[in-house]
């Protein structure tokens, strides 16, 4: 009689070990496979981009910023721009002695409202501004170049700048051993 109650319970025992076992299988069968977790790379936000002009680091580039290179690099502004002094304009004003000068005070060239409202002198930090990216830098000016987006190559181009001219504007000391490589 003991047996036969005990038998009854491992029976039951049985049973319920079975039904669980095949919910769990039926479970494998028809949940779909771990979806995959979204990869840390893809959720990663973009790197944010240095900031476009760091005054300082710039003056140390443009201390030793190569005037020759410089030149090269600028026989694509004169499509638009004289360089010599007295030559006058060309499709942009003529670009001697636009260090230090005041912004849109070429006689005899017709600059846009956009220009003519940015006010200041051409310092460094304002040609290397402008250089970047012109459209972006003066909203609305007839400079359609599409800028030098390379910072060593706008420091060489302001060295170039820098020379057309009687009484140069000295270029930055560089600052301590912060030589730029
Ligand atoms: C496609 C023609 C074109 C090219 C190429 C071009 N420029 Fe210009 N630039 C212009 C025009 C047009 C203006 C006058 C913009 C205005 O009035 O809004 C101008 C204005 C300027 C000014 C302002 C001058 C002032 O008197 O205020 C500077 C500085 C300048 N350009 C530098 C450069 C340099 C440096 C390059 C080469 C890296 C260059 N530009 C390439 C057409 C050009």
């Amino acid at each position: 009689m003991d047996s036969f109650r005990i038998n009854k319970i491992l029976g039951l025992v049985l049973g319920i070990a079975l039904f669980l076992q095949t919910i769990h299988l039926v479970d494998a069968m028809f949940l779909p496979a771990k979806v995959a977790k979204p990869s840390s790379e893809a959720a990663a936000v973009k790197e944010e981009q240095p900031p476009a002009a760091d005054a300082q680091a710039f003056d140390s580039l443009l201390a030793s910023g190569s005037a020759e290179r410089g030149a090269q690099v600028a026989k694509q502004c004169q499509i638009c721009h004289n360089v010599e002094e007295g030559k006058g304009p060309k499709i942009g004003p003529d670009l001697y002695g636009v260090v230090d000068r005041p912004v849109a005070s070429e006689p005899g060239f017709n600059y846009t409202a956009a220009l003519k409202a940015k006010g200041g002198k051409w310092t460094f930090a304002a040609l290397n501004k402008w250089l970047i990216d012109p459209r972006a830098d003066v909203r609305g000016t007839s400079m359609t170049f599409a800028g030098l987006p390379r910072e060593k190559q706008r420091a060489d181009v302001i060295a170039y700048l820098v020379t057309l001219s009687k009484n140069p504007v000295p270029l930055p000391k560089v600052a301590g051993t912060g030589q730029a490589q």
